[in-house]
Formats: structure tokens, C-alpha cells, sequence
């Protein structure tokens, strides 16, 4: 099943604040309950942020009691502001919101068949996201050989995405490909989405893995043991910078010191040419908690002061290529980028 979908006018979600232990799927029945589902992170990844938003405004459309255009396009954009409130790093989110709003601006409509396209454009996000992250999968794969062991941080699988993933997608592809292939999994502290979602997902899916304690990725890079680092995308600037899961940029300067070579793997949803460099991406600073507690069990001194900072920026100088939907792109990323943003899907 998709992470996300709409049903019948209820958008359905599992639930990744409780995987691995529990899997279990949630009913949002209002755009505030998809607003609170992304803030607290019952959904979360960057494409998937995006989709939930855009259904965030289809349930917002249907919920609301305008007679004329003018008014829903008013309603949708109360339920846009909340939306875009919930987080602010993934760009996908701000981009599905503004592709469903210039939509139904653009459409000269009574407010009943406007309904109608704002849900039609919400679900063709989810799908289109969907065929993105096949394309991924499949150009990443021929970056994989036989043999290799990769590197992920975070989760960048189907549960990051509609389906299918990015970075694991790319993983998961090469394994089905029968490439004898073995992924070390960074735990990903604070939250532990590679411990709880990206071991969860490979297990799944077959793929041999090894969780490793975020602190053990450099070791295992210098005695040689890594021969790929792939991970996803939260934002990627014009010249290529690459805003990801805190502690990403760690893993990419001890690859680049390692001569193991490091990619990104993104759908054009979250490539956004209006920033210059990852200078410019706002960075979502999250509860104190999430780092002084461990399942609810405080394991830090009372009162202590905590930043938690819950991406970072990877230097586009530490990136071998970019896995995209339109192919993998390789430096110089200004021009390359440029091409493919502007190339036909
Ligand atoms: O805070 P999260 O769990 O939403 O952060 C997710 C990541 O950083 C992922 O690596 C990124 O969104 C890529 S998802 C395909």
C-alpha cells in the first residue's frame, strides 16, 4: 500500500511514529489533522510532506461551504497558510501547496467543479511522485556494482515517499536486479528514522543490511568497507548544495576524505532553482525532547540546554551526482541542474 492516499474524501497514512513496533494506518478527516500529521511527524520525507499537503487542501476544498469561486479560492487559502506552517526545510511541501493553489487560481470555475480539480491535482502529485521515484530507482541502480556495500542516512524509502522511495528505491532496485548488494543503516539520532523505518523497510524488502550507531559510519569508511553513500533530499539549491537529515554532511565529508563517493537522489520536486546555495534554506530547529529523551525516558540532565537542528546542508563540492527523476546529473550542478529542470519530464 501507498503511504499516503485518498479514499473517498479521507486521506489514510501509516502511522511512523510507531513503526517498527506497530503498523498501523491513521484517517485525517480535516486539513488540520494532515497539518498536526506532518508536524508531528506522523508523516514525514520530503515527497511525502508534499503529497499530504496538497491532500491537506483537497480535504479543505470539499470541507468547504463556499457558493462561488472567489470564496473557496479565500477558504483554500486559510488551509494553505496552516499547511505551509508545519515545516519549513522540505521543499516539496511549499511546492505542492503552490502547484494546487496556481491551479485553482488559473481556473475560471464554479466552486463545485473547483472542488473537483483541486482533489484531481492533489492525486495527480501522489501519482506523479510515484512514477518520479521509478525513474530514480531506475537510473540510481546503474551507479550500484555487484559487490557493493552502501551507506544510508535517514529514510529515504517508500515511507519517505508516496511509494517506492528514493535513495532505497535506488537500493531496492539493484538488490531486485540481483546485485549482491549490503546497506549499513545510520540509526540517525534524534529520532531514529534509520533504526526504526530504513531497517524496517530493507528487512521488508529482502535487502541485507547492518544498523550501525550514526558515530560508526566513519570507521567503517576508513577500513574500506563502504563503497557507496546514498541518501535523499529534503532541498537542493541552484548550485547544488543538498539540505538532508542533520548529520548527512558528516557522513559526506567523511566519504569525500575516504574517496567513497556520495550521492543524492531527489525528484525535481525538490530541486529549487530560486535559492542560490544551502545558505539560503531555512533549517527547522525541533523539540528540546527529541533529544533528551530516548522513548519517553529522560536521559539527559534536567534542565540542560539543547539545540536540535533537524537538517543540515551538504556542501555541493562533497557530491559526486545527483540521482533525479531525468537522469543522474553530475558537476558542474549550476549547469546541469539547470538543464534538466528545464528539459521535458
Ligand atoms: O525529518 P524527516 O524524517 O522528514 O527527514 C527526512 C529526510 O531527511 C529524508 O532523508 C528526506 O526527506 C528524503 S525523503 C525521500
Amino acid at each position: 500500500m501507498r503511504t499516503i492516499e485518498w479514499r473517498d474524501g479521507v486521506v489514510t497514512m501509516v502511522d511512523q511514529r510507531k513503526l517498527p513496533r506497530q503498523f498501523e494506518v491513521i484517517e485525517c478527516r480535516d486539513y488540520d489533522a494532515v497539518a498536526a500529521a506532518i508536524k508531528d511527524m506522523t508523516i514525514r520525507g520530503a515527497p511525502a510532506i508534499g503529497a499530504a499537503a496538497a491532500f491537506g487542501l483537497a480535504l479543505a476544498a470539499r470541507a468547504s461551504r463556499a457558493a462561488t469561486r472567489d470564496e473557496l479560492l479565500r477558504d483554500l487559502d486559510t488551509a494553505e497558510r496552516l499547511l505551509r506552517a508545519t515545516r519549513p526545510t522540505a521543499v516539496n511541501l511549499a511546492w505542492a501547496l503552490d502547484r494546487v493553489m496556481s491551479k485553482a487560481r488559473a481556473l475560471d470555475l464554479p466552486a463545485s467543479d473547483l472542488r473537483e480539480q483541486v482533489t484531481a491535482e492533489a492525486q495527480k502529485i501522489a501519482d506523479e511522485d510515484v512514477a518520479m521515484n521509478r525513474a530514480i530507482a531506475r537510473h540510481g541502480a546503474a551507479l550500484i556494482n555487484d559487490g557493493d556495500t552502501v551507506l544510508t542516512h535517514c529514510n529515504a524509502g517508500p515511507l519517505a515517499t508516496v511509494d517506492v522511495g528514493t535513495a532505497l528505491g535506488v537500493i531496492i532496485e539493484a538488490h531486485r536486479q540481483g546485485k549482491e548488494i549490503h546497506v549499513f543503516v545510520d540509526e540517525t539520532r534524534p529520532r531514529l528514522q534509520g533504526a526504526r523505518l530504513t531497517a524496517w523497510e530493507l528487512t521488508q524488502a529482502g535487502v541485507p543490511m547492518t544498523l550501525i550507531a550514526d558515530n560508526a559510519a566513519g570507521y567503517f569508511m576508513r577500513a574500506g568497507k563502504v563503497q557507496r553513500v546514498i541518501v535523499g533530499a529534503d532541498r537542493v539549491t541552484a548550485n547544488g548544495d543538498v539540505a538532508n537529515k542533520i548529520g548527512t554532511y558528516k557522513v559526506a565529508v567523511v566519504a569525500h576524505e575516504n574517496g567513497v563517493p556520495f550521492y543524492s537522489a531527489m525528484p525535481t520536486s525538490t530541486i529549487d532553482l530560486s535559492l542560490p546555495n544551502g545558505d539560503a534554506i531555512p533549517i527547522e530547529e525541533r523539540d528540546a525532547r527529541e533529544v533528551t529523551h530516548i522513548d519517553g525516558v529522560c536521559i539527559a540532565p534536567e534542565g540542560v540546554r539543547v539545540s536540535n537542528p533537524a537538517f543540515d546542508v551538504t556542501p555541493h563540492k562533497y557530491i559526486a551526482a545527483l540521482i533525479t527523476d531525468r537522469g543522474v546529473v553530475y558537476p558542474p550542478f549550476k549547469d546541469s541542474l539547470l538543464r534538466i529542470m528545464r528539459a521535458e519530464a
